[in-house]
């Protein structure tokens, strides 16, 4: 959400989120402007910390994130992390 108000410029954003007995879902879309995923790859020098520390987090909890973007066409981000054992 916060990439969403400093980059995106969108008029919408859709939030989700979905529990499940075994696993939390979150998919969050905006028709802002989007960007080019390849240009901020970690490793790319394109990058803030924002998204790397996203799946950074999502690694850690075991979880999983796919990002889509492109230019014109808004972002969407679902990823889903288990609730299972902790
Ligand atoms: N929802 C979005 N809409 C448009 N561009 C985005 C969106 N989310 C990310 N970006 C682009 O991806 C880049 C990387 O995002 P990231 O959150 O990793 O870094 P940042 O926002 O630039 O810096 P930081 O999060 O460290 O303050 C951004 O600079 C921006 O160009
Ligand atoms: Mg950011």
């Amino acid at each position: 959400m916060t990439n969403i108000k400093k980059h995106a410029k969108a008029r919408h954003v859709i939030i989700k989120i979905e529990l499940m007995p075994a696993k939390i879902n979150v998919y969050i879309k905006d028709n802002g402007c989007g960007f080019n995923i390849e240009s901020v790859k970690p490793g790319s020098g394109g990058s803030g910390y924002g998204l790397v520390g996203m799946r950074e987090r999502i690694q850690l909890l075991k979880g999983a994130i796919n990002i889509l973007s492109e230019h014109g066409k808004g972002t969407e981000i679902n990823f889903w992390i288990p609730l299972q054992n902790e």
